[in-house]
């Protein structure tokens, strides 16, 4: 079972400019875990080390089983080659992370399902969840054409982070994951709320899901071109 359930996300939906005024951030924790992948995958200007290779202690899984693909999602993704591997789990398995710096720190899963042996990463149905915090309950990745990324910014107040997959019946699985320190000034405390109209304090001290951010006009900002390497949309799509 997975260590704390019911835990909540203040939902958050993030507007800016996107400013080209670059200041160079270096994170003290920077974890970029390729899942599934025997090899180092250079991703931009990141590489992303394979789990196969990580510390015994980093990944525990009862099976392990590391899935890959040919299908190439150039189409779909400035960065295909972070999706031809999976790590799949067949029941409660976790990654740990040695946190070197508290406070504020992104943690992003990837998502693309395929199809390895007689496994069918679609039929997946799962839970990810932290020691303190559930990120995704009954996730499930039917009908998907291009790769999903989830992303938090969470708190994190201890020496070690651990990332839960708890499959339902037969299969979780995950591509990639990183969890990155973030500037503890990225948030303010204070925010706006639309509905009810109002104001809401301690944004903080809260758990966060990255739900829209958008840039204003065009381009598309990718992670290389992102001092905290997130991804910004364009606004078309939304006026
Ligand atoms: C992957 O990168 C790490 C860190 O740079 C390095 O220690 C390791 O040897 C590399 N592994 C492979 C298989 O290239
Ligand atoms: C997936 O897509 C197919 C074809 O577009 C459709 O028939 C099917 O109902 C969809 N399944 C789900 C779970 O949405
Ligand atoms: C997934 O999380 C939900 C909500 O906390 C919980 O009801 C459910 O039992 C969990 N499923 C598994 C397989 O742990
Ligand atoms: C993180 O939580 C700790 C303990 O509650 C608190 O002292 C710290 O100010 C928090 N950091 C941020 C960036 O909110
Ligand atoms: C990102 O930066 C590269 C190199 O500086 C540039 O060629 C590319 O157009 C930029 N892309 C975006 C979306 O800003």
């Amino acid at each position: 079972m997975p260590p704390v359930k019911g835990s909540y996300f203040l939902t958050w939906i993030l507007i800016s400019v996107f400013s080209t005024c670059v200041i160079s951030f270096i994170p003290i924790d920077n974890y970029l875990i390729d899942c599934g992948s025997s090899g180092n995958t250079t991703v931009g200007a990141r590489v992303f080390l394979g789990d196969a290779n990580l510390p015994s202690k980093t990944l525990s899984t009862p099976k392990h089983i590391m899935a890959s693909t040919d299908f190439n999602l150039a189409a779909f993704s400035e960065y295909p080659s972070l999706y031809q591997t999976a790590r799949i789990f067949t029941s409660l398995s976790y990654y740990s992370f040695q946190i070197q710096q508290y406070g504020h720190h992104f943690i992003r899963l990837h998502f693309y399902p395929f199809v390895y042996q007689n496994y069918d990463l679609a039929n997946a149905k799962f839970n990810v969840s932290t020691q303190d915090i559930m990120l995704l309950t009954d996730f499930q990745l039917k009908n998907i054409s291009s790769p999903i990324l989830k992303e938090y910014l969470v708190n994190i107040t201890k020496d070690k982070l651990k990332v839960f997959f708890q499959p339902f019946s037969d299969l979780a699985f995950v591509n990639a994951i990183e969890v990155v320190s973030v500037p503890d000034t990225l948030i303010f405390d204070l925010a706006s709320t639309i509905n009810p109209v109002g104001q809401y304090t301690g944004l903080s001290t809260q758990a966060l899901e990255n739900v829209y951010r958008v840039n204003m006009g065009i381009p598309k900002v990718t992670p290389d071109n992102d001092t905290l390497w997130r991804t910004w949309v364009p606004d078309a799509s939304f006026i």
